[in-house]
This record gives structure tokens, C-alpha cells and sequence, in this order.
């Protein structure tokens, strides 16, 4: 016969005693402060390839069927990841819209993965879901979004839009969607087409298909061209179809350009359409005294996405989604099974968004703003915002750097020799070549970290300040470094028959 498990002295081989705990968490928290200290020294990105990466992880090994010892496990995936990670963190990263993650985030989530509350139930998180709707007020607080408003934390950006995606289309179908599927006129989604490829796979996994997307010409500033907005819903009204959400840019991600959108919301309510606000990157800059009026239209929204792992510089992942009706997210994803017994008395996740079961990412976002509050939010954009200023000054002081467009904390410049000024379209090719190579140098270089954006068919390269760890001679390095590698990459490249400027 089997013989029966003693369960009082169950041994699992997952637990921790208390004191095993505490002497590995030390050991973990010391080197992570270690970490946060060297980070300036550090390259900012290793650049190494993908094989080595490969091969140091030693990354064929079987699955080990035996278990090890959890502090040494530690230890080497600290080794691991402090060796051999690009850190966004460091003061001279710029890429992308990827900020650097404040300290008591990363605490923040250690807390939240220790109680581990299901953020989908209110029964299952009691005290976390009420953070989690204090924290979404706070967030609408800081935009002067009416604070009653609906939300929810989501892993980031693309999920934030793609919730409000959804509450607009069940709100603006005309029928219920979510029971009969899509059918009849073509349902519109209107946006500049400078607007992020959220949008792609937002009308691509609602169903409407990316032919769904109207992308509408911009002005010279990058921002959505209004006589153009409302012309194409003419023809489309005329035509049968029935347009249903319009999109704005507070930041649109290649150059930071916010759209006009105070009038696009006008004309979303002359149409009856519903109004969102892409503000994944610049939304939260709204929060600012001197926020220009383009911006503050924000307010106007049905709904808008901010991301605080970008300008609340939270660790990934922070999406935030709010609503200014709480009823058009339950309309878009509530449903209740029988086997679930939760009260309706108070906010149950689960039926304002897609995810069932839910992490605490409130946490993080609650916490930092109040260690800094609103002031020192205000201070950290504001001082982003006034040193890609200060760089976009730095760089059009320099004869071989074309200085392109500069909006919120977003610079684009590009590199270009001084004897390849007078441009035609076989130099136009080669500088977008050269920019390119340009910055795959700069990228693995490790002295400095920025992305690319195409500026009027130009190949640019791209800083966006999202880091409270960059100061100003942070950025006063990259114009010698561009024009360094610049030089360089030039040399290796320039084909023999380009015509210059002399020829
Ligand atoms: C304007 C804008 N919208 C959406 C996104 C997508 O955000 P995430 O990468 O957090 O999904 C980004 C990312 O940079 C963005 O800049």
C-alpha cells in the first residue's frame, strides 16, 4: 500500500524560511544598489550580438531536473543581466520612449509580488484595488481629467489604447458588437498618420480590419491636418460608412508633435464620434503650468492612454487606460460567469478590462507619486523638456548637424557633411544610408543611446528625454560624439562617385 504523505512536515522545495529570505533579499538588494550607483560608468548598451548573448547565457543547457541553491541563482542572474543589459536607466539613454525606472518602483514591485493580491476581484485585493483607484484618480488629478472617470492599469501603451479601442467601438457600433459580431457600413477610425502602429493592431484585433484606418495627411509641425479630418468623414459619411472614433496625438511618437485637439474634438462632437487621446508619451505633460492649449484640449476626450513607465517613470510594465464614463468599459468587457461570487459594491477589475486575473501594478505608480507629488513631477518634466531644448540649441550650432524638429522632449537632427549640404536625391539617399549607419554605431557604442524617426523622408536621429538621471552635460556629449562617429561612419561608406558640394 502507498504510504500516506506527512503534510505536518511537508518539505516544498520552493519555500524559504524567513531567514533564508531576508539573507538572500539583503544580498540582492545590495547589489542592485550597487548597480544604481555604476550606472554612469557602465556602457549604456553592451552591444554584443545576439550569438555571444547566447553563449554566455549558455543558452542549449537542459532543463535542470535537480534544484540549486536560490542565492547563488541570485547572484548569477544578477551577474547575467548587470553584465550584459542595455540600461535604460543610464543618464544618456534617449531611445525609443523608454524612461528611466525610479528606485522605489523596483521596491515597489518586490512588495507587490510578496502579497501578491489578483487585482481582478475586489474580494481577492481588497486594500490593492482601492490603491489601484486611488492611483487612477491621481493620474486623471494630474491631467485635470474629470477624476470620476473610468480606468485601469494595463502592461503599457498599446494595451491603454487598445482598452479605449474597445470601449469605442461598443459605445459608437450602433448595435450590440460584442454579441453579433461586425456587420453592416464600415466602421471609420480616423488619425494622422503619424500616430503609432498601436492602431494597426488595435483595428486588426477588434476585427475592423487596418482598412478600417483612415491616416490623414499632417502640416509641416507633424500634426493632423483638420480640414483633411473633416473632409474625409464627409466622403465617408456620403459613401455609407460610419465612422466611429477619431485619434489624437498628445506626443506622437516619432517627433513628440501634438495634434490640434481641441478642434478634433469639436468635430468629434459635431459627428457624434467618439474622441481619443493617444498620451502614452506626452499625455502626462499636460500636468504642466505652461502646457500649450493643444495639449489641455486632452480634457476633452472620451478617452485617453498615458503610460506612466514612460513620463511617470515607473518600471515596465504601467499602462494606464481611463474612460470618462466608468460605464462604456463595463459596457465593453464586463460579463459574469456563475462561478464567480464577487459583490458588486465595489470596483471589480475583471469587468472594466481584458485581463481576468491582475497584478498590482498600481503599486508602483501610487507610491511614486507621493514620494515626489505633483511638484516634483513638474520639476522632473520640466527639466526633460528644457534639456532637449538645450540640445536641439547645442545642435543647430553645429555646421555639420542639421537640427530638425523639436516638440516636448523629443529632438530630431541628423549628420550632414559639410560638402554634401547642397542636397539632390542621390545625396538625400546616401545621408539617409549614412544616418542609419550612423546610428548603429552610436547604438552599440555604449557612450550613448538614441532611436531613429523618418522627418519629411529624412532618416533622423531621434533623443527623447524621458530620464530624471540626464543632466546637462549629459547632453552636451552627444553633438561631439554624433559628429565623432558621424565622420567616421562617412568615411567607411561614402561611395567614390557622390557628387559634392565642391564637385
Ligand atoms: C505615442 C505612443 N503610443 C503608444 C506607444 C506604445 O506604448 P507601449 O510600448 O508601452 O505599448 C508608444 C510607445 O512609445 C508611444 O510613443
Amino acid at each position: 500500500m502507498e504510504s500516506v504523505p506527512n503534510y505536518d512536515q511537508r518539505h516544498s522545495p520552493i519555500e524559504m524560511s524567513s531567514d533564508q529570505f531576508r539573507a538572500v533579499g539583503y544580498q540582492l538588494i545590495d547589489r542592485i544598489a550597487g548597480l544604481l550607483d555604476s550606472l554612469p560608468q557602465r556602457p549604456v548598451s553592451p552591444g554584443q550580438s545576439a550569438s555571444t548573448v547566447r553563449q554566455i547565457l549558455d543558452s542549449e543547457r537542459p532543463l535542470p531536473s535537480q534544484g540549486a541553491d536560490a542565492a547563488s541563482l541570485l547572484d548569477h542572474a544578477a551577474d547575467l543581466l548587470f553584465e550584459h543589459s542595455l540600461f535604460n536607466g543610464h543618464p544618456r539613454f534617449w531611445g525609443y520612449v523608454t524612461s528611466s525606472a525610479a528606485p522605489i518602483g523596483a521596491l515597489a514591485d518586490l512588495l507587490a509580488a510578496a502579497v501578491n493580491p489578483n487585482v481582478g476581484a475586489w474580494p481577492l485585493s481588497p486594500m490593492a484595488s482601492e490603491i489601484e483607484a486611488q492611483t487612477i484618480r491621481w493620474v486623471a488629478e494630474l491631467l485635470r481629467y474629470p477624476s470620476q472617470c473610468g480606468g485601469l492599469f494595463v502592461s503599457g501603451g498599446n494595451m491603454a489604447n487598445l482598452v479605449c479601442f474597445l470601449a469605442a467601438r461598443q459605445a459608437k457600433a450602433g448595435y450590440d458588437l460584442r454579441v453579433e459580431g461586425i456587420h453592416g457600413p464600415k466602421l471609420r477610425v480616423y488619425c494622422s498618420k503619424e500616430t503609432h502602429t498601436w492602431v494597426q493592431k488595435a483595428a486588426d484585433i477588434c476585427g475592423l480590419g487596418t482598412d478600417s484606418i483612415r491616416w490623414l495627411p499632417v502640416d509641416p509641425d507633424q500634426r493632423l491636418d483638420t480640414a483633411a479630418l473633416k473632409q474625409q468623414i464627409a466622403l465617408d459619411i456620403a459613401s455609407g460608412d460610419k465612422p466611429f472614433l477619431v485619434v489624437g496625438n498628445a506626443g506622437a511618437v516619432s517627433t513628440g508633435a501634438i495634434d490640434p485637439l481641441p478642434d478634433m474634438a469639436a468635430i468629434c462632437r459635431q459627428h457624434d464620434l467618439w474622441f481619443h487621446v493617444d498620451g502614452a508619451y506626452g499625455g502626462l505633460a499636460a500636468m504642466l503650468p505652461n502646457a500649450p492649449a493643444d495639449l489641455v484640449g486632452l480634457r476633452e476626450a472620451d478617452s485617453i492612454a498615458v503610460d506612466p513607465h514612460k513620463w511617470l517613470y515607473a518600471p515596465l510594465e504601467a499602462g494606464c487606460a481611463l474612460v470618462r464614463d466608468q460605464q462604456h468599459l463595463r459596457n465593453a468587457f464586463a460579463y459574469h460567469p456563475p462561478y464567480y461570487h464577487f459583490g458588486v459594491e465595489a470596483t471589480n477589475y475583471f469587468d472594466l478590462g481584458p485581463q481576468n486575473s491582475r497584478g498590482f501594478r498600481a503599486l508602483k505608480v501610487w507610491l511614486a507619486l507621493q514620494q515626489v507629488g505633483r511638484d516634483g513631477y513638474e520639476q522632473m518634466l520640466a527639466d526633460d523638456i528644457r534639456l532637449s531644448q538645450q540640445l536641439f540649441k547645442e545642435i543647430s550650432k553645429h555646421g555639420e548637424l542639421e537640427a530638425l524638429t523639436q516638440s516636448l522632449s523629443i529632438a530630431t537632427f541628423r549628420y550632414v557633411p559639410s560638402d554634401l549640404r547642397s542636397a539632390n536625391d542621390a545625396t538625400e539617399r546616401y545621408l539617409n544610408d549614412l544616418n542609419s549607419e550612423l546610428l548603429t554605431r552610436l547604438q552599440s557604442s555604449g557612450e550613448a543611446y538614441v532611436s531613429n524617426a523618418m522627418v519629411h523622408g529624412k532618416f533622423a536621429l531621434r533623443a527623447c528625454i524621458v530620464n530624471f538621471r540626464t543632466a546637462l552635460e549629459d547632453v552636451l556629449a552627444l553633438p561631439p560624439l554624433v559628429l565623432r562617429l558621424g565622420h567616421e561612419a562617412d568615411q567607411a561608406l561614402r561611395p567614390a562617385n557622390l557628387q559634392t558640394a565642391k564637385a
